[in-house]
């Protein structure tokens, strides 16, 4: 049976390469500390990177197996998280194409990311169903956990509006059970007279003003309710909305906090520009890439006298470095009294500290890939289970009976 959309969170990576430290501070950070606080699903994306590579899925040269690794090497603690695999949870395919027949061409033609990528990306042929698809894929991915809350960065708001609106017009067409009107409001009556009147002014003060506060309120006083059935649930918070049943609640986006994470050339770090450090390399492929990283070229010769703000490594020293560093580091280099090589080493060091513990953790789960077989494989047999009874639900609104 249905419930509403929760403290649970879902997101998913596109599968696209070997992680780096750009995912690990925008990305997985955030996994690690939301796993406290949400029931959290965590997924790789391999369908969606197919959407781009079909041509070639050998060119994402990374296996799934690879990025979970990543994943728990990072910190993602599968004893909190559920951590799966697309592909392996078919549930997203078919609500994917149950949620096809309802979304208008329009919809998918207008997400911002359709048009930027297809002109990004010329070299591919982008102009395929597949494609057009990508960002109701994410909807059916999200949904199909009724997820409340999806950490998304900035480029994928636009995405996870789709889902809301998705989910609304699902409900629009499917929530509507014979008798609703009458249904709800005797629902609204079983909540004793002072919560029902209470109820009644939240939902016309939304309905009439567009009050969110309201609603927000109508919503919190349906959660501290105990004693009502799952199906009057529903119903009341559909009703509060002016619509049918919830049956896919909408998500929120979580906007996740922008990554200063700069890569080699002091650009962002991406795998496209060619400028990161992976979160395996060994130490010595670290250090070599900092010491050859380029650095103000106004300082040529070590006596020449440089400006940080001009300088990549400067960056680095922004996200690894404490004030004594900084200060270190501005006066040295603007008086020449380091050289370039000194200013790295901190920058180095900084890095090969906190990455230690990564490929310690990483190798441990390499020798021993039963351990991350076992926690995919009950991870996708977790998600197939909520995904499941959403699906049946979804299923049976649309008239496809049961099994
Ligand atoms: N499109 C996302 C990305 O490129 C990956 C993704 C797929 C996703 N499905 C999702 C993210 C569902 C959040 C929720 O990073
Ligand atoms: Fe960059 Fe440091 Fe060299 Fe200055 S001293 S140019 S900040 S690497």
């Amino acid at each position: 049976m249905a419930f509403l959309a929760s403290k649970r969170v879902l997101s998913g990576m596109r599968l696209t390469g070997q992680l780096h430290l750009g995912h690990y501070h925008g990305v997985l950070q955030n996994w690690v500390k939301l796993q406290h606080e949400y029931e959290c699903f965590f997924f790789v994306a391999d369908w969606h990177a197919l959407t781009t590579h079909y041509e070639d899925p050998a060119s994402i040269a990374v296996t799934a197996f690879d990025v979970v690794v990543d994943w728990l090497a990072a910190g993602v603690n599968p004893g909190e998280a559920t951590i799966f695999i697309q592909s392996r949870v078919p549930e997203h395919a078919e609500l994917h194409l149950l949620l096809s027949m309802i979304t208008p061409l329009g919809w998918l033609e207008r997400v911002p990311t359709y048009k930027d990528q297809i002109d990004k990306l010329k070299d591919k042929d982008l102009s395929t169903y597949g494609f057009l698809g990508y960002p109701l894929l994410q909807s059916a991915d999200i949904l199909i956990y009724r997820a409340g809350n999806v950490p998304v960065g900035e480029d994928q708001v636009a995405h996870s509006e789709l889902a809301r609106e998705i989910a609304r017009r699902f409900n629009f067409l499917y929530g509507r059970e014979p008798g609703f009107e009458q249904k709800a409001e005797a629902a609204v009556r079983k909540l004793g007279s002072k919560a029902a009147k209470l109820y009644f002014e939240l939902r016309r003060q939304y309905l009439q003003h567009g009050d969110r506060e309201a609603l927000e309120k109508g919503r919190a006083l349906l959660k501290a309710q105990t004693i009502i059935t799952i199906g009057d649930r529903e119903r009341l918070f559909g009703y509060l909305e002016g619509g049918g049943k919830v049956i896919l609640p909408e998500p929120q986006a979580l906007l996740t906090p922008v990554s200063k994470m700069p890569g080699l050339d002091g650009e962002k770090m991406s795998k496209t520009y060619g400028n990161t450090i992976g979160l395996r390399e060994s130490a010595e492929a670290v250090a070599q890439k900092i010491r050859t990283m380029p650095t103000d070229p106004a300082r040529v010769r070590r006596t020449d006298p440089g400006n940080p703000d001009k300088c990549p490594v400067w960056k680095f020293h922004e996200v690894y470095g404490d004030e004594r560093i900084r200060d270190w580091v501005q006066q040295g280099c603007r008086g020449a009294s380091i050289g370039c090589l000194d200013c790295k080493q901190p920058v180095i060091d900084a890095i090969q500290r906190e990455l230690a513990p990564l490929r310690e953790r990483a190798q441990q789960f390499i020798d021993d890939p039963d351990v991350v077989y076992a926690i995919i494989d009950q991870g996708c047999e977790r998600a197939r289970e909520v995904a499941r009874e959403t699906l049946e639900d979804v299923r049976r609104v649309m008239g496809l009976g049961q099994r």
